[in-house]
């Protein structure tokens, strides 16, 4: 792969990073192709837990490739728009939790990247923004339905239509981003929460995510009767046995993943 790196350590955390550095890691097909290429090998991969992030200081993406936009008929807008959308139904759907660690500009097919991860980390200098509607398009790589969803309908609809940018502790008030850290820490910090989820029962956080995930879709009840089942569910494993009996024994748990 040309523009993305995947790593995957011995402690279960995988780190995918965009690197297009040159073009402050804006994304042409080929960059969202090689996104979904590496999200698919992680799938066989199983680790605890994947970060999300951007090459460099400066940027995490800096939005869809607006010189190759530019060249689009409908038809193709419509295919590099379907395949932004496989690409981020891939983090979406990753049975394990998935952090953006947000380094900078953080804009348009950014920010919507960001927003099909579980949780964002931003950096003080991190900038948020659809910049689409100044462009004369619209945010097309899932914006309009995930921002929404995250940040309430109006919040939402304020960003999108007026395509300005939030710094990353606006970002923060309106929810878009979990917590805010200094400037060239939000990889460390993103680290840090990815080695505290990768400590605990891997089925456990792999089922909690997917429970979490149900209250996006249906109502309470159906969500709820999920819940159940997914709890009931982790009382078959040794994990299970092995965490509850090592509160009881006063020890530390060692999960085994089964
Ligand atoms: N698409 C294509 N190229 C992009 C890009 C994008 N979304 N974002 C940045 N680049 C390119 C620039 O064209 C420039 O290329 P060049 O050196 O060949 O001229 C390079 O990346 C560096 O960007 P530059 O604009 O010089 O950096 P800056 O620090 O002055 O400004 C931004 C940074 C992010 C404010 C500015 O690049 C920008 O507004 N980018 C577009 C953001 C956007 O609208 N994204 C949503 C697209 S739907």
């Amino acid at each position: 792969m040309d523009f993305v790196k995947v790593e995957r350590g011995d402690d279960g955390i995988a780190v995918l990073t965009i690197d297009r550095q040159e073009k402050l890691n804006s994304l042409n097909p080929q960059v969202i192709e090689e996104i979904g290429q590496a999200l698919l090998e992680l799938e066989n991969d199983q680790p605890r837990v994947t970060i999300v992030t951007g090459a460099g200081e400066k940027s995490f993406i800096a939005g869809a490739d607006i010189a190759v936009m530019n060249e689009m008929t409908p038809l193709e807008a419509k295919r590099f728009a379907e395949l932004g959308h496989a690409a981020t139904a891939l983090l979406d759907r990753s049975p394990v939790p998935t952090i953006a660690a947000v380094n900078g500009f953080a804009l348009g097919g950014g920010c919507e990247v960001a927003l099909a991860c579980d949780i964002r980390i931003a950096a003080e200098n991190a900038l948020f923004g659809f910049p689409e509607v100044t462009l004369g398009i619209l945010p097309g790589l899932g914006g309009t339905q995930r921002l929404p969803r995250l940040v309430g309908p109006g919040v939402a609809k304020e960003m999108i239509f007026s395509g300005r940018r939030i710094k990353a502790e606006e970002a923060r008030m309106i929810n878009l981003v979990n917590r805010v850290v200094p400037e060239g820490e939000a990889f460390n910090t993103a680290r840090e929460l990815a080695e505290e989820i990768a400590s605990n029962g891997p089925i456990a956080v792999r089922h909690a995510k997917a429970a979490a995930n149900k209250a996006q879709d249906v109502d309470l009840v159906s969500g709820l009767e999920y819940e159940a089942d997914q709890f009931a569910l982790l009382f078959g494993t040794e994990d299970a046995r092995e965490g509850m009996g090592a509160f009881i024994e006063k020890r530390k748990a060692e999960f085994k993943g089964r």
